[in-house]
C-alpha cells in the first residue's frame, strides 16, 4: 500500500523574544497569571519588516535540506496560515518565488488554527493520486501584526513561527493513516477579525475601531476546545482501531496547557506522551504542529514506526486530527 510518509521537517521562530514580564509593563497582568492560566512563559516576535512567507522560506529551506531536496523537486506547496502576507496572491506563492521552487504548485488554506491538518489531509490525497509526487506542507504566522496590544486577553497568548514538512509517496507501513476534519461555522463569533474584508473593508472607522485585530471570547472557546480535542482524537483512535496506550506521542495545537491536560483527562491519554512547547513559543497558530513535529524529530523525541496523534482546533470553529506512523 502506498502511504504519504514524513521525510523532512523544518522550522523556524525569529530570534526576538518576548517574555511574560516584558507584558507585565505592557498590559495590566503577571507571569503568574500567564503561565498558570495559558503555561506560556515567552513567545517571539517577527521584525517589523518581516513578512509571514519569510519565516515559511526559512522552515522550508530547512525542510529541504533535511530531506536532501533542490527546491525544483517540490510538486505543491500548502501554505496553512491565518496571518497571509497580504489577502492575495497567496502566502505559498510568495515562498515558491523565495525558495525557487519554480515547478510546485502553490496555494494556500484557512481553517484557523487547524489550517496544518487540512494542508496535510489535502497533500495525502494529492500523493495518493501520484506516488510520485513531493508536496511541502506550510504552517506560518505572524500572530503579533493582528494582535491588539491593549488588549490582555488575547495578546499574551499568541506569537510568530513556521514549520514545514515534506511528504512523499512510499510503500508500506509508515505515513498518513488517517486524517479527519470538522467544522462548525456556527461558532464564528468566538475567534475572528472583523476587519479589512468584504464584510467591513479597511477604512479609517474600521481602524479607528481595531477591528484590524483578533476578537476572541476566550472562555467560551475553551470549552468547545476541549471537547473538540477529546472527541476528534477518540474519533481518530477508533477508526484506526487503536487505543490511547498504542500512540507514542501526541502533539495538539499548542493553544492552552489547560486546554490540552483537559482534553487528555477527558480520553484517559497520559499527559505524559503530550509533546508540549507552548511554554516558549505561545500560540502560533497553524504552525504550532509543524514546529513540534520539527522539534521532535530533531531531538530524537520519535524513531521510525512510532505512532503519532495530532489534533487541532481553531476559528471557524474547526478541528482535526492525523494518525501518523513516524
Ligand atoms: O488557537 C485558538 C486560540 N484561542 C484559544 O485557544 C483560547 C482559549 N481560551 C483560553 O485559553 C483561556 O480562556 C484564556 C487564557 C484566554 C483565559 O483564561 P480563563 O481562565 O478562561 O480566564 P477568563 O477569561 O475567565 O478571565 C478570568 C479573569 C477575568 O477577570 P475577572 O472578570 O474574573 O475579574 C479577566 O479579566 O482574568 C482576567 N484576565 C487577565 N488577568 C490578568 C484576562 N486576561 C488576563 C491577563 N492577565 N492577561
Amino acid at each position: 500500500m502506498i502511504r504519504s510518509r514524513i521525510i523532512a521537517t523544518g522550522s523556524y521562530a525569529p530570534p526576538k523574544v518576548l517574555t511574560n514580564f516584558d507584558l507585565e509593563k505592557m498590559v495590566e497582568t503577571s507571569d503568574e497569571w500567564i503561565i498558570s492560566r495559558s503555561g506560556i512563559r515567552e513567545r517571539r516576535i517577527a521584525e517589523k519588516n518581516t513578512s509571514t512567507s519569510d519565516l515559511g522560506t526559512q522552515a522550508a529551506l530547512r525542510a529541504l535540506e533535511m530531506a536532501g531536496l533542490a527546491p525544483e523537486d517540490l510538486d505543491f506547496i500548502i501554505t496553512g496560515t491565518n496571518s497571509p502576507d497580504m489577502f492575495f496572491p497567496c502566502t505559498g506563492c510568495f515562498i515558491q518565488a523565495k525558495i525557487g521552487a519554480k515547478k510546485a504548485a502553490a496555494f494556500d488554506v484557512s481553517a484557523g488554527c487547524t489550517s496544518f491538518i487540512h494542508a496535510l489531509s489535502l497533500a495525502d490525497k494529492f500523493i495518493k493520486e501520484d506516488p510520485s509526487r513531493k508536496v511541502m506542507v506550510l504552517g506560518a504566522e505572524i500572530m503579533s501584526k493582528v494582535t491588539d496590544w491593549t488588549d490582555r486577553g488575547t495578546c499574551v497568548l499568541f506569537g510568530d513561527g513556521a514549520g514545514a514538512i515534506i511528504l512523499a509517496g512510499e510503500e508500506g507501513e509508515r505515513g498518513i493513516l488517517s486524517t479527519h476534519l470538522h467544522s462548525d461555522g456556527a461558532l464564528w463569533e468566538l475567534l475572528y477579525m472583523p476587519g479589512g474584508g468584504s464584510a467591513n473593508p479597511s477604512s479609517h472607522e474600521t481602524v479607528d475601531k481595531g477591528m484590524h485585530y483578533i476578537k476572541m471570547a476566550g472562555n467560551q472557546l475553551f470549552k468547545v476546545a476541549v471537547r473538540a480535542l477529546a472527541d476528534v482524537s477518540q474519533e481518530a483512535l477508533k477508526y484506526n482501531r487503536l487505543k490511547s496506550q498504542d500512540i507514542d506521542i501526541m502533539i495538539p495545537h499548542q493553544a492552552n496547557t489547560r486546554i490540552i491536560e483537559a482534553a487528555a483527562k477527558l480520553i484517559s491519554f497520559p499527559m505524559e506522551k503530550v509533546f508540549l512547547n507552548i511554554e516558549k513559543y505561545g500560540n502560533t497558530s497553524s504552525a504550532t504542529i509543524p514546529i513540534a513535529m520539527d522539534e521532535v524529530q530533531r531531538e530524537g523525541k520519535v524513531k521510525a514506526g512510532d505512532l503519532m496523534l495530532l489534533c487541532s482546533f481553531g476559528t471557524g470553529v474547526t478541528w482535526g486530527s492525523a494518525v501518523i506512523r513516524w
